[in-house]
């Protein structure tokens, strides 16, 4: 009888740190939208645009997610971003997307698109950031789910051929907040894109990139110095050095942390060693992220819902989460602190 009671109480806490995250106003800085591709959709898409891919069944697919570092799920990755052809490709992946963002009480997000993947295929720039661009337009309106656009420059190429990427971006320039820096970290350091780096922050971009996934600590210093980065994108690896964890909490950068993607790529084995809550502790200004929901096996309210558990994280952890991803967004200041004071009404009515 007393087991059985406190099992209620248990499942009746579980159920109410459950609600608490589903209802608390946030936003998702780390989201790469080819990474939102869920297997249902992919089948939809490749099966209208006639191409073969090489799984029959959602099981096939999720039996293939199987990853045991970066590389592993970037082969996958780009393998399904394949289908995508037409403009209506692009903007029915992202409006998903944004509808799953409303549903999750995302107000604002950060949307992360790899054009090279797709131009690299014969795909216009255009018709990719059209696609995308039309659904986030729509999507401010029916869902009012505000959204920027950050263009990745895909690090296993050379800086010659982001070069090309950033001189087609040019004419879109208006649609587009941000450069970013992703794909496979290990030996494409990002001193490899200095120039390129110079070159977008002169076109208007603002600088971000992914640094310290799988890196070391000399990629963050080097993101930070070299490419002027305003956000680093996972950045657990400076964990790895103090002197660069003063001079990031020093600059005011903050990390994009993705906790269910760093243990499905095994950055981290087991999320209850997740390094979150020692970043907290330490003054590191960090958010959460889904990074890539389709293939990690959670959206971003997953990700709050999973590391909350694993780390016994409070509610008050979980609005400091929520108001720094306001509050390091790219959204301007009037809009940043609007949402901040949501998220405090919100935590003072709920706690
Ligand atoms: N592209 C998509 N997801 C990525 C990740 N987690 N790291 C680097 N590149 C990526
Ligand atoms: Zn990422």
């Amino acid at each position: 009888m007393i087991e059985s009671k406190i099992c209620l109480a248990l499942v009746l806490k579980i159920i109410k740190m459950k609600n608490f995250i589903e209802n608390l106003p946030k936003a998702e800085l780390h989201l790469h939208i080819e990474g939102s591709f869920e297997p249902a959709q992919m089948f939809e898409i490749a099966k209208r645009n006639k191409i073969e891919i090489p799984f029959k069944t959602v099981e096939e697919i999720e039996k293939a997610y199987k990853f045991d570092c970066l590389q592993d799920f970037l082969d996958i990755y780009y393998q399904g971003a394949s289908v995508l052809i037409h403009e209506q490709d692009f903007y029915d992946l992202t409006y998903s997307y944004l509808k799953k963002c409303a549903d999750q009480n995302v107000r604002h997000t950060e949307i992360m698109f790899d054009p090279q993947t797709h131009t690299d295929r014969g795909i216009a720039f255009k018709t990719v950031i059209t696609g995308i661009s039309k659904a986030c337009e729509d999507a401010q309106k029916n869902l009012n789910v505000s959204s920027y656009l950050i263009m990745s420059f895909l690090r296993h190429l050379s800086e010659e051929e982001a070069f090309k990427i950033l001189e087609q971006s040019l004419p879109f320039k208006e649609k587009i907040k941000a450069v970013g820096l992703d794909s496979s970290e290990m030996g494409n350091p990002p001193s490899k894109f200095k120039n390129v780096y110079a070159a977008a922050i002169k076109a208007g971009y603002i600088p971000l990139a992914h640094a310290g996934e799988e890196g070391s600590s000399d990629y963050i210093w080097e993101a930070i110095d070299i490419l002027k980065i305003k956000r680093i994108d996972h950045g657990n690896n400076c964990l790895q050095d103090n002197n660069l964890i003063k001079e990031i909490i020093k600059r005011d950068i903050a990390l994009t942390v993705c906790p269910l993607s760093n243990t499905a790529l095994q950055v981290v084995k087991d999320l209850k060693n997740h390094p979150l809550k020692k970043m907290m502790n330490l003054g590191l200004k960090v958010t959460i992220n889904s990074d890539d929901p389709a293939y990690f096996g959670g959206q971003v309210n997953q990700n709050y819902v999973e590391i909350q558990k694993a780390l016994d994280l409070s509610r008050e952890n979980l609005a400091v989460l929520a108001k720094n991803s306001f509050n390091y967004s790219l959204l301007p200041t009037s809009k940043k602190a609007e949402y901040i004071k949501l998220v405090d009404s919100f935590f003072d009515n709920n706690n």
